[in-house]
């Protein structure tokens, strides 16, 4: 698996601070209100899970799940797999995501929320990836890392559905996925 990996690009003790400060800054602004972080399955649960223990005001949780991505490129259809359990009126809405690349998720997934009427809406998203952007109205409110245009993996994130589990994020190596290529 780390055969796989050209470089950590944020370690393990990286990353935690920029959750814990994040986490931090969410609490400031969310303190009173009725927060709610909606992630988006699979890719950003495990920042979800670190963030929500270091946001320190009651809040609740909630998943979605869409699909848009085949191997490294993406297909740029997006539809939803799993809806939300609950309704979002009067909810102070943080959707959680892993990254934010062409926007296209985001750009769909924000639309169908604020149709719900939630009292607000904002992103906040571990990785923002701007040179990726293809719709450019998706404004994170909260980023973690701003990285440069490469294909990424690790804590939370994958490439056909493998390297999850690794702690850190690293770069995944070219050869990987351009022999991989399903397009
Ligand atoms: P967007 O709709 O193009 O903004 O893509 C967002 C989704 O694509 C993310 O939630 C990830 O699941 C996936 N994605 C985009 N870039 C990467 C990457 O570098 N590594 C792994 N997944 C990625
Ligand atoms: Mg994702």
């Amino acid at each position: 698996m780390l055969n796989d990996a050209e470089r950590v690009l944020i370690s393990e003790e990286e990353l935690h601070s920029v959750v814990k400060e994040l986490g931090a800054k969410i609490t400031e602004d969310y303190r009173g209100k009725n927060l709610l972080l909606i992630s988006v399955l699979k890719g950003a649960v495990v920042f979800m899970t670190d963030l929500m223990r270091e946001i320190k005001i009651p809040l609740t949780i909630d998943f979605m799940a869409t699909s848009s991505y085949e191997g490294a490129h993406s297909t740029g259809v997006v539809k939803i797999v799993k809806d939300l359990d609950r309704d979002i009126e009067n909810m102070d809405v943080l959707i959680v995501e892993d990254i934010l690349d062409s926007g296209r998720t985001l750009s769909y997934i924000t639309s169908i929320l604020l149709k719900r009427n939630p009292a607000s809406l904002k992103i906040c998203t571990l990785l923002d990836k701007p040179k990726a952007r293809v719709i450019d109205s998706v404004v994170p409110d909260y980023v973690g890392a701003v990285i440069e245009d490469e294909f990424v993996i690790g804590y939370g994130l994958d490439y056909d559905e493998k390297y999850r589990n690794l702690p850190f994020i690293a770069i995944l190596k070219r050869e990987i996925y351009e022999n991989n290529s399903k397009e």
